[in-house]
This record gives C-alpha cells, sequence and structure tokens, in this order.
C-alpha cells in the first residue's frame, strides 16, 4: 500500500500505570470532564479512547510553546486509557500493543509499583518509546497549587523545602528506573531522548506539568516517528469491544491504527463460531475530546481515517470477538482471509 511521506497520521497515545497512580485524572483535566468520577469503585475496567484535534492540544501548550519552533505536522492524538488493577494484565497489553508511545503514570508518592513494573515489561519487549508522568506533585508538603501551568514555572515558584523533597523523590525515581534499565532524566534536562526517558511532574488536580506533558508528546513523535506515522492506505483495524446499545443492537468498539473505514465497507470480524462477514451500517465516534466507553452523544461519519476509536454498527456482531483484527473485503473475503480469521474456542 502506498505511504505518503508528507501526510502523518495521528499518533496512539497509551496510558499505563499501577491502579489509582492518576491515569484517567490526566485525561479528565486535558478532557474537562469527569470520567474517574463516575467509575465503578473509581476503578476503569475497560480501555478506553479520546481523540485529541491539534488545536485543542495546541491551546494547552501555547504558554510553552511561545517562542519556541516546534512544527505541527500531525492532526491529533489518540490516547488511549488502560485499567491499572492487577486483574487486567490483558488489557493493557492490548493497550500498549496498538499504540506509538506511551505515558507511563508514577505516583510521585509511591515510586515505582509492581503493575508499573509489569507496564515497564510491556513497554520494554514491544521497544514502545515512553515518557513518565510523576503524578500527584500537589501532594508533595506545602505545594502552592498554580492551575494548568507548566512545571518548569510552576516548580520554580515552591517554597526552598518543597523543591528538596520534589528534588530527593525525582532522585529516588531515577535510581528505580536505572535499576530497572532504564536511564531518565527530567524533561528540561534531558540532553538525549533517545537514551533517556523524560521525566514529566504533573498534577491532574490542579494541571501542573499538563501542557509541558502534551507538548512533549507533540514533539516526541514528530521527531523519533515521522517514519512510522507516515499515512499508509493499508487498513489495520482491533476489536476491543462488542456492545449492545439501545437503537442500534450489537455494536463493535474498535480502534483503527491505520487506514480508512467507510459506511458500506463490507468487513471481516472473528467470531466464537468463525469468521462474521458484515457491512458496515454506521461508522460512529464521540465527539472530540469525549471518552469512548462512557455512554454519550455520537458522531456519524461516511468514512474515517486512522487514528480514530469507532463504534461500528452493523449486522451479525453478537457473538464478535474482543482483542481481534477486523479485515475490510471487497468480495467478500477470500478463503484464505477467512481461515486466517478463524478461531479455536
Ligand atoms: P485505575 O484506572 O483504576 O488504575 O486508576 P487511575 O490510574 O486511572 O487513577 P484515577 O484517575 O482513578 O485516580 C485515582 C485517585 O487519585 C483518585 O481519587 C484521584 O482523584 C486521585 N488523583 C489522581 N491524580 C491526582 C493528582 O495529581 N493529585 C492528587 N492529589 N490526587 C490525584
Ligand atoms: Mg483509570
Ligand atoms: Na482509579
Amino acid at each position: 500500500s502506498a505511504r505518503t511521506p508528507d501526510r502523518l497520521r495521528s499518533p496512539i497515545v497509551c496510558i499505563l500505570g499501577h491502579v489509582d497512580t492518576g491515569k484517567t485524572k490526566i485525561l479528565d483535566k486535558i478532557r474537562k470532564t469527569n470520567v474517574q468520577d463516575g467509575e465503578a469503585g473509581g476503578i476503569t475496567q475497560q480501555i478506553g479512547a479520546t481523540f485529541f484535534p491539534l488545536d485543542a492540544v495546541k491551546r494547552e501548550t501555547s504558554k510553552l510553546a511561545a517562542g519556541r519552533a516546534l512544527s505541527h505536522d500531525i492532526p491529533a492524538l489518540l490516547i488511549i486509557d488502560t485499567p491499572g488493577h492487577e486483574s487486567f494484565t490483558n488489557l493493557r497489553s492490548r493497550g500498549s500493543s496498538l499504540c506509538d508511545i506511551a505515558i507511563l503514570v508514577v505516583d510521585i508518592m509511591h515510586g515505582l509499583e509492581p503493575q508499573t513494573m509489569e507496564s515497564i515489561q510491556l513497554l520494554k519487549q514491544r521497544k514502545t518509546p515512553f515518557i513518565v508522568a510523576l503524578n500527584k506533585v500537589d501532594r508533595l508538603y506545602d505545594w502552592k497549587a498554580k492551575p494548568m501551568t507548566p512545571v518548569i514555572d510552576a516548580l520554580p515558584a515552591q517554597k526552598k523545602h518543597v523543591q528538596d523533597e520534589f528534588k530527593r523523590r525525582l532522585e529516588e525515581t531515577k535510581v528505580a528506573f536505572a535499576e530497572v534499565g532504564f536511564n531518565s532524566e527530567v524533561y528540561w534536562d534531558n540532553d538525549d531522548v533517545r537514551s533517556h526517558v523524560s521525566l514529566v511532574p504533573t498534577s491532574a488536580i490542579s494541571g501542573e506539568g499538563i501542557p509541558d506533558l502534551l507538548y512533549l508528546l507533540v514533539s516526541l513523535t514528530q521527531k523519533l516517528m515521522s517514519d512510522r506515522l507516515m499515512w499508509t492506505s493499508h487498513l489495520e483495524c482491533t476489536l476491543l469491544e462488542v456492545k449492545v446499545i439501545e437503537g442500534l443492537g450489537t455494536t463493535i468498539d474498535v480502534i483503527l491504527t491505520g487506514g480508512t473505514l467507510k459506511e458500506g465497507d463490507t468487513i471481516v470480524v472473528c467470531g466464537l463460531d468463525g469468521a462474521i462477514v458484515t457491512t458496515v451500517r454506521a461508522l460512529l465516534t464521540p465527539h472530540p475530546m469525549k471518552e469512548m466507553r462512557v455512554k454519550g452523544q455520537y458522531v456519524r461519519h461516511a468514512s474515517i481515517e486512522a487514528a480514530q476509536g469507532i463504534k461500528i454498527s452493523a449486522d451479525g456482531l453478537d457473538r464478535a470477538v474482543a482483542g481481534t483484527q477486523l479485515l475490510i473485503t471487497e468480495d467478500g473475503g477470500s478463503e484464505e482471509e477467512l481461515d486466517l480469521l478463524r478461531v479455536e474456542v
């Protein structure tokens, strides 16, 4: 399939980390939503996806971008939220397998925890670049909130003993990362992003560091992976969830990581009883900056390009299998293609 050198797709960013480090809250802060408040027990139990158009990202990073030459070649960021609870290893694995870059969230008061370690192993296995959000800096004793301020401005504005506690915890974190084989450095001192993981102090409550985190994602994806992000027409699409929606029947939530999907396309989906060949009736997305896993209004599209989280409405999806790939076919699927999809149960 043809690659288009001067055109990039949206990078897919996966948020990983130990339970309750603030993954969903960080996204809530950027989206200006309250998804985390609505979660049963405050625990994420599904993979989520949110589309952030570049205009919104530019708005949030404007204080940092002033005077710096940052090109904006990517159309958007698609951010995948994952659960941190120990029982959801399969979802962390699935989420990390979809992404181009990850944000590993660490609670600065707790350091590296068991599912932090598990996440690091997943990232290592796949050689996925990542940055670290050192979250909950507002919990450093005596921290004075500077809402939504770049942390490069918010940290120097703190009292000396607050800055000292920060430095101590930062050093402990760097030692802990070194013990699992990663050089790391706070992002403003990181001169080599290829050999050193960038650490970004953040607060998902008051918002310090959130502009820095977004700025780094945009600059790193463009700097490190413009080749990987080059647009191609090759379809890559993963099925996340099978859901019954009132008025639509059984739908599937998918992440489109490559290519284009259109209404009316014939798709082939893995089913418990073999391949399901069906026609896309509707392609639906949440509004930009809204979480896909939360019920809400959908936007209908005639066609959608990667990367996006999409709800597909079509007949015959009842026994579709999550975690599998979706194919598109012009002739209803060759025997070879269908064989590939036949699953053992
Ligand atoms: P799981 O998805 O269940 O793994 O949790 P999570 O990593 O998404 O964390 P979540 O967003 O659910 O936040 C967990 C708790 O920490 C909530 O009570 C949040 O309000 C709180 N929290 C998250 N970020 C911060 C922060 O930056 N500062 C403070 N003080 N509390 C935070
Ligand atoms: Mg969460
Ligand atoms: Na939580």
